[in-house]
């Protein structure tokens, strides 16, 4: 047991050195707290401060969508290629492999399905989330829709219940036919989501403005990639989402419902890590997908 007695006395202080104090790399999170900062690191990838979220969280409003029909099969390959996975509990606990290292970003509002009315949404319970070692909790937000107030609040008790944790609070902008896509429902959203506790945003690409959505949030912003296009135009979209300061994608249907997911997954990791045009990117997956496909 340490005590007293014989200890070589401390005389390495360095005092000509100036101890170190360094902005956090994402924007808006300096003041966030050790934990925060940390699950963020896990996340975003310290080098581009970009990350490639793959999200499979359909599920839960929509049953077994195309290409999760079988998630065992269709995800977990290409789980190796994602920063992160955005999945609910039930996937994660019945698909992912615990050893796979990945940062998990769980879906963390649940409670109406595509066949009555979207997100009237409740809060799962934090103590889960904690046992799932989460790195983020989502929430679902639909600004302007039925459900504003309810799923505000979702948010802010998701906000208030994740800080005692150190977690992050992923603030996803809701889907539905009355909600809007354009810069200035985007940016309110964006805005709303993230003074009331966000500590990133999710949200969607408009061809018009999104960079002044970018740089009205005060946190970074990931795009989902919206329903599947052509693999070229998914690439074009995630292109310029980065390119008008998106932090990422938080991509699901224009990965694993792609012709060739894992070629799929990589091309969008060379657009968002290392900023491949869209072309290049587009060659990479033929590319890839010729060769996955003569394996
Ligand atoms: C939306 O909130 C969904 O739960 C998905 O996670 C999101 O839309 C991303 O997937 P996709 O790229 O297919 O739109």
């Amino acid at each position: 047991m340490a005590d007293n007695e014989g200890n070589i006395e401390a005389d390495n202080f360095a005092l000509d050195v100036k101890a170190k104090s360094e902005a956090f790399y994402l924007k808006g999170l300096q003041n966030a707290d050790w934990g925060v900062k940390s699950r963020m690191s896990r996340i975003f990838n310290r080098k581009s401060g970009r990350a490639v979220m793959l999200a499979f969280d359909h599920g839960y409003i929509m049953g077994p969508t195309r290409g999760l029909e079988r998630m065992d099969l269709s995800i977990v390959p290409l789980i190796k290629y994602a920063d992160c996975v955005m999945c609910t509990r039930g996937a994660l606990r019945t698909i992912v492999p615990p050893e796979c290292g990945k940062p998990v970003a769980l879906r963390w509002s649940a409670g109406s399905t595509v066949l009555t009315e979207l997100n009237d949404e409740c809060l799962i319970d934090i103590e889960d989330a904690v046992k799932l070692d989460a790195c983020a909790l989502a929430p679902m937000v639909a600004i302007g829709g039925a459900f504003e107030a309810k799923t505000i609040q979702n948010l802010a008790k998701t906000a208030d219940m994740t800080a005692k944790y150190g977690i992050p609070t992923l603030g996803v902008t809701a889907v539905g036919k009355e909600l809007g896509r354009d810069a200035r429902y985007l940016g309110l959203a964006c805005r709303v989501i993230t003074e009331n506790g966000a500590t990133f945003v999710k949200t969607y690409y408009c061809d018009e403005g999104f960079e002044k959505v970018v740089a009205a949030c005060p946190v970074p912003i990931v795009i989902a990639g919206g329903k599947k296009l052509p693999e070229a135009e998914a690439l074009e979209l995630a292109y310029k989402a980065v390119n008008d300061g998106a932090a990422g994608v938080d991509m699901g249907r224009n990965i694993f419902q792609s012709e060739c997911p894992e070629a799929m997954i990589q091309a969008v990791r060379a657009v968002v890590h290392e900023n491949a045009s869209p072309k290049d990117a587009f060659e990479m997956f033929n590319d890839l997908q010729h060769e996955i496909k003569k394996l």
